[in-house]
């Protein structure tokens, strides 16, 4: 088999050939489908940049017409998979509950697992995309030990998410439009990008030619560490340790530089970006607008904006190229909005499921895909025996 070559964690490897997402990580360039994510922030909405990253292409009104039927044809879930939220113990991670249910769609729409035309992916990508989000805010409802809130067809895809999660018994939920702005945004900014470690594992599964529903809850699960989408709750938990601790802000910049207790900066730093994340910079932006247009404070994102100055202005972090990612200033958005610590990584995992279908879709588009196999460098013991057990 030759000479292997070792690229430890993918730095440099090219997986895949994509024409879904481009990035240049030095000058923090970001683009979905060749279309600047600036320029998407500030003029699509999240279901028009998902028919783009997914399809190739921006939707006519009639396409944009028809997708948004199938997602409110397919915003319920199956009653009888309400019975498994039941299942899961209280304190079930959000995450956990995600991956599963997320599979589950399998199980409730078998015809789905196999795709045969354009239009029988649309409706598994309609479906996917609408019952992720369904499933989301059951899986908080059940947590909190409060019933099931059905989706409105009146609504759209944002509203209709803040709805299921914020409808309590008694009292209905009208989000302000600031609310509903702020989580189109987020959920665009997080659509896609590139081959990070919960697409690379989509594209792993799927090249085994999984079903869609299987792949994608992988990538749920792959997302859910703190490295990756896991990081925007670990910020609000670096930034609450801080605020609920004696120690300041330098004092904890020190203890990153020394590694101690092997802590990092939450939210900064990215494989990719060495110079900035655009995600952040517009994330930045939309925070203070939205906290200023909700006439909000919130003493978490003083920390926040404390700590990236003396972050970026110190050399550890100079030299290694490290900056506020997507990450930093997410969660802080998340939080005016009420969502809950614990959801914050499903939030992201709705906003990539765009990602992670169009990627399924490339694999399976692809007559002459292979599976996804690399190689190890072996690094074990040669030339052992079996020993008798007496002898061990
Ligand atoms: N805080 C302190 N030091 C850091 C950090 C950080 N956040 N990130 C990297 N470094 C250091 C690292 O210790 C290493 O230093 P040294 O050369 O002295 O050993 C150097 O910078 C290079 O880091 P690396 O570990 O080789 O970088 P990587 O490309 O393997 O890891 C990362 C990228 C995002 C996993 C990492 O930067 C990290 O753990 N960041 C914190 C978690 C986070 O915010 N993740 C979200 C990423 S963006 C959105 C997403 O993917 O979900």
């Amino acid at each position: 088999t030759g000479y292997i070559t070792l690229d430890d964690g993918y730095g440099n490897t090219g997986s895949c050939k994509s024409k879904i997402t481009y990035i240049d990580g030095d000058a923090g360039v970001l683009r979905y489908r060749g279309i600047p994510i600036e320029e998407l922030a500030e003029k699509s909405t999240f279901i028009e940049s998902a028919y783009l990253v997914i399809f190739g292409k921006l939707p006519t009104v009639e396409e944009r017409d028809r997708f948004a039927g199938l997602l409110m044809e397919n915003a319920m879930i199956d009653e009888g998979m309400k019975k498994h939220f039941e299942a899961f113990p209280p304190s079930t991670h959000p995450m956990a509950i995600t991956s599963a249910m997320v599979n589950l769609i399998s199980g409730y729409e078998p015809e789905d697992m196999i795709i045969n035309s354009e239009q029988e992916f649309e409706e598994a990508a309609a479906k996917l995309m609408s019952k992720v989000r369904t499933i989301a805010a059951a899986s908080y409802k059940a947590s909190i030990g409060e019933p099931i809130v059905y989706p409105r067809y009146d609504l759209r895809y944002a509203e209709n998410f803040l709805h299921m999660m914020f409808t309590k018994p008694y009292k209905a939920y009208e989000p302000t439009p600031a609310v509903s702005r702020a989580l189109n945004l987020f959920l665009l900014l997080h659509a896609d990008h590139e081959q990070n470690c919960s697409t690379s594992t989509v594209r792993m599964v799927a090249s085994s030619q999984a079903n869609i529903f299987a792949s994608c809850s992988a990538g749920v699960n792959a997302l859910w560490g703190p490295r990756h989408g896991g990081a925007n709750q670990a910020v609000i938990e670096m930034l609450e340790q801080i605020r609920d601790s004696d120690m300041d802000v330098k004092e904890y910049v020190r203890k990153v530089k020394n590694k101690e207790d092997g802590i990092k900066l939450m939210g900064f730093g990215h494989r990719v970006y060495r110079n900035f994340d655009p995600r952040s910079k517009i994330l930045r932006k939309a925070a203070d607008e939205m906290f200023d247009e909700l006439e909000m404070t919130d003493p978490l994102l003083d920390i926040a904006q404390e700590l990236a100055d003396v972050a970026l202005s110190d050399d550890y972090f100079v030299e290694r190229k490290l900056y506020p990612n997507v990450d930093f200033y997410s969660g802080m958005i998340l939080r005016a909005m009420g969502i809950p610590l614990n959801m914050f990584t499903v939030m992201f995992a709705i906003g990539r499921m765009p990602g992670w279908i169009a990627n399924w879709k490339e694999i399976n588009d692809d007559p002459k895909g292979r599976i996804y196999r690399p190689r190890q460098v072996y690094v074990g013991p040669t030339d052992q025996h079996w020993v008798l057990r007496e002898e061990r």
